[in-house]
């Protein structure tokens, strides 16, 4: 998958800016607070329809602007799709081409992006919501159904929740809702999964080769149900052994909205046994898996964006890192030193200046 082309209106500190990516691998060189990461932003935006960094979406909107407007042309077989995010005060709106798109599962992963964001150091640390989203966001952008199962869980889940707040809950309604629950999350639970049985096999691999060492590491779906035969009925048996205490505690407790996914190396906790360094290397080995789950699905790499890699990497990581990166990827680097990407491919890579909202070509010789 690639990105051809990418327009912003009013979107953070950009005014206007036209940019085509005529090469596979874009450099965006910069000091700080230019707006090197509010570009990966866009382009992530296009791909998961959220903010990697906010909330509140009208923080987007350019300061004393109306409308944010950020719009990409993603290569595709029959030509170029044109992709179109407007966010106001009031909202946002999707289209692709110039249809108005109702269902957000139906815009993402229109355009499909990978992230590194230095913010990803955290994520062993990180409470399990953290890694629910990471694996939700990347099925999500395979599969619109997994998506509108995991909003239509969210709801009833709150349904559930405020209900079991009422004086005296009605036990048969809340074991509707139970089973509503129990359907709802069987095939989410099945593909969360696939998802980390197939990045299991292939992270290892890929965080030896990095480290030059042999690791092993593993990741477990961690969930009331441990096992994968008849989960049904499992689960429902749990929710109903849950509904004293869901009533006590006037919340629902057992589901995915409270399952994670458990990392270790040579069988000891991730978070509590790696290094800073090992970490940085395992998360940018779970991207690297996670590419190539998303190519055994679609057959096509997503768009992968890099913000500020290189730091806490030594030299020889940083080559190794650059070997690692598959051939066929389309790449947003940013970097705040040019001499990051000494010796990555010349005829492949587009080196540009981000400064104060404006983006050009790199004019220096930086090799
Ligand atoms: N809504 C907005 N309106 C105008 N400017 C904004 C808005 N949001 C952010 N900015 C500006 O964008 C700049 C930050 O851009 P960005 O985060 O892309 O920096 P960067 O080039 O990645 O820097 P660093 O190297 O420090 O990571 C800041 O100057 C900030 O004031
Ligand atoms: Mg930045």
């Amino acid at each position: 998958m690639r990105i051809n082309e990418i327009r912003l209106n009013n979107f953070r500190n950009y005014t206007t800016l036209k940019m085509r990516f005529e090469k596979r691998i874009n450099v965006l060189v910069g000091d700080n607070a230019q707006g090197k990461t509010n570009l990966l932003e866009a382009i992530s935006f296009l791909s998961t329809v959220r903010s990697f960094r906010i909330k509140d979406e009208t923080d987007l909107i350019k300061k004393d602007s109306e409308v944010a407007r950020i719009e990409g042309l993603i290569a595709s077989p029959i030509g170029e799709k044109r992709l179109t995010v407007m966010i106001s005060q009031t909202g946002k709106s999707l289209l692709i081409h110039k249809n108005p798109v109702k269902r957000t599962s139906e815009f993402i992963g229109q355009c499909n992006a990978v992230l590194f964001t230095p913010a990803d150091m955290d994520f062993f640390e990180a409470p399990p919501k953290v890694r629910r989203r990471m694996m939700d966001v990347e099925l999500s952008k395979l599969s619109p159904v997994y998506m509108e199962n995991l909003n239509q869980y969210a709801k009833i889940l709150k349904e559930r929740n405020t209900y079991l707040k009422q004086e005296l809950p009605d036990i048969e309604y809340l074991e509707v809702l139970s089973d509503q629950l129990v359907a709802l999350q069987i095939p989410i639970i099945e593909s969360r999964r696939e998802f980390l049985n197939f990045v299991t096999k292939r992270i290892s691999a890929l965080f030896c080769e990095f480290m030059e060492m042999d690791f092993k590491i593993d990741i477990q779906y961690e969930s009331e149900i441990d096992d994968t035969e008849d989960i049904s009925r499992k689960l429902s048996h749990k929710i109903a052994a849950s509904l004293k205490r869901d009533m006590a505690f006037k919340m629902t407790h057992v589901g995915i909205h409270r399952d994670d996914a458990k990392f270790t190396i040579n069988d000891f906790d991730v978070s509590s046994f790696a290094s800073q360094g090992q970490k940085r290397m395992l998360i940018l080995a779970l991207k690297m898996a996670i590419l190539e789950f998303i190519v055994s699905k679609i057959d096509t790499y997503p768009i992968l964006l890099l913000d500020d890699v290189f730091s806490e990497l030594d030299s020889k990581k940083k080559e190794k890192f650059a070997q690692l990166l598959p051939k066929g990827v389309q790449i947003m680097i940013t970097t705040t030193e040019i001499n990051e990407i000494k010796g990555w491919p010349a005829n492949e890579t587009d080196v540009f200046l981000v400064k104060n909202g404006i983006i050009t070509p790199y004019k220096e010789d930086y090799r």
